[in-house]
C-alpha cells in the first residue's frame, strides 16, 4: 500500500538512499532539509519525479513540522548534526539540532499517532570493550569536557525520550544504531573516512590515517543499510525497540587505507598523524566497533549483502563521476 512518508535530513546522505528506496517501493516522499550539511545535487534527480515534495527548511520549524507530520503516515527522522570534525567544531548547534529536532518529531508524531524512525549511531556505546556491541549492554562514555561525547550523549538522549514515548503512549517509534555507513554521494567534508581516502587515493595524494591505524571499524554499504531502515517501520514487533544495524565485517583503519589505494590502483602512501593535530588536544577515540546484528536478523530478517570492496569501488565510480 502507498504511504506518505516525511524524510527529514532527505537531501542528506543516508536520507537520498532512503527516498530513492521508498519511491521504488511506490510511497510518496516529502523530503525536509535545511541542508547544512546534505546537498541539493543529492535529490536534484527527485525532484520532479512523480510524489517528490521537497522543502529546504528546518526540523527546528516546529509550525511545519506540525503540519508535515500531520499529513504523513510515516516519518524517517534522518536530520542531524554528523560527523566528528562538525560535532568538535560546532557542539552547541550538535546538541540543539539533535536533541531539539528528535523532541519536535517525537512530540507531534505521539499527538498524531505517526510511526517514526529515529535513528542513533554506534557512537553510544562509547569506550565499550567487549565487542561485537548488544543493544542491551552497558555504554561507558567520556567526560562531558570532551566534547566528542556531546554527540553520542545527545544521540542516547534521543533514544531515551523515544523510549519514554513509548513508554507512556504506545507510540510505534523505532530506534536504529547505525554503525559506519558508507556509499555514493557521503562526502568527506566533514570528517567521513571513506570518502576522504578514495579521494585521496584517486588524486594520487598521501591518505592521513589519524593515530596508529589499527583502530578498526565495521562499514555498511548504504544501499544495505536503507533496506533495513525501510523494513524497521513495516513491522510492528520493532516497535519500541533498538536495533543496531550495519555490516559485521571488521576492518582496521591501516587496512582500509591499503584497500583505497589497491582498489584504485593508485599511487599514494599511508601517512599516520596524531588525533590532537586532527581534532585538538584530549581527544578520545574507540578502538574497535562491532555490531551484532542478531536482533536485526530476528526482527527484520536484516543480512548485508555487500562488501567493503563494492563500497570502495561505489565511492570511487561515484567520485570518479562527479
Ligand atoms: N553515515 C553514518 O555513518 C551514520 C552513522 C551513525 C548514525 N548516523 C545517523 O544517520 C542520520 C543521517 O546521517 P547521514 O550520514 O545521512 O548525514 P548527513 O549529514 O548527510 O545527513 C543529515 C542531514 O540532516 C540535515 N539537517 C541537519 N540539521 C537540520 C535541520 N535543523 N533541519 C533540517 N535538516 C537538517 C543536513 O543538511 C543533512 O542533509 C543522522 O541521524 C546520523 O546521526 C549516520
Amino acid at each position: 500500500m502507498s504511504e506518505r512518508i516525511l524524510i527529514t535530513g532527505g537531501a542528506g546522505f543516508i536520507g537520498c538512499h532512503l527516498a530513492e528506496r521508498l519511491l521504488d517501493a511506490g510511497h510518496t516522499v516529502t523530503l525536509l532539509d535545511n541542508l547544512s550539511t546534505g546537498r541539493y545535487a543529492n535529490i536534484s534527480h527527485l525532484e520532479g519525479r512523480k510524489g517528490v515534495t521537497v522543502i529546504i527548511d528546518s526540523v527546528l520549524n516546529e509550525p511545519l513540522m506540525e503540519q508535515l507530520i500531520r499529513e504523513s503516515d510515516q516519518v524517517y527522522h534522518m536530520a542531524s548534526a554528523v560527523g566528528v570534525k562538525l560535532i568538535m567544531e560546532q557542539p552547541v548547534k550538535t546538541i540543539e539540532t539533535i536533541f531539539g529536532g528528535t523532541d519536535v518529531v517525537l512530540r507531534h508524531c505521539s499527538r498524531f499517532r505517526k510511526r517514526v524512525l529515529i535513528p542513533s549511531t554506534s557512537e553510544v556505546y562509547g569506550k565499550g570493550v567487549s565487542v561485537p556491541f548488544r543493544e542491551d549492554d552497558d555504554v561507558l562514555t567520556g567526560s562531558t569536557s570532551k566534547h566528542r561525547w556531546a554527540y553520542a550523549c545527545a544521540k542516547s538522549l534521543d533514544e531515551f525520550l523515544s523510549l519514554a514515548h513509548y513508554k507512556e503512549t504506545r507510540l510505534p517509534v523505532v530506534i536504529v544504531r547505525l554503525f559506519n555507513t558508507v556509499g555514493p554521494r557521503q562526502t568527506g567534508q566533514y570528517g567521513m573516512v571513506v570518502p576522504r581516502f578514495v579521494q585521496a587515493a584517486l588524486k594520487n595524494e598521501d591518505l592521513i590515517v589519524h593515530g596508529d591505524g589499527q583502530q578498526s571499524r565495521c562499514f555498511g554499504h548504504v544501499k544495505d543499510v536503507v533496506t533495513g531502515l525501510a523494513k524497521c517501520l513495516e513491522v510492528p514487533q520493532a516497535f519500541g525497540q533498538v536495533i543496531n544495524i550495519g555490516n559485521e565485517a571488521e576492518v582496521t583503519i591501516n587496512q582500509l587505507a591499503q584497500a583505497c589505494i589497491d582498489l584504485t590502483q593508485s599511487k599514494s602512501k599511508i601517512q599516520h598523524i596524531p588525533y590532537s593535530e586532527a581534532y585538538g588536544e584530549g581527544f578520545e577515540d574507540m578502538r574497535r566497533r562491532v555490531p551484532s546484528l542478531e536482533k536485526a536478523r530476528a526482527l527484520l530478517g536484516y543480512k548485508p549483502t555487500l562488501t567493503l570492496n563494492d563500497i570502495i569501488r561505489d565511492v570511487a565510480a561515484s567520485l570518479r563521476g562527479n
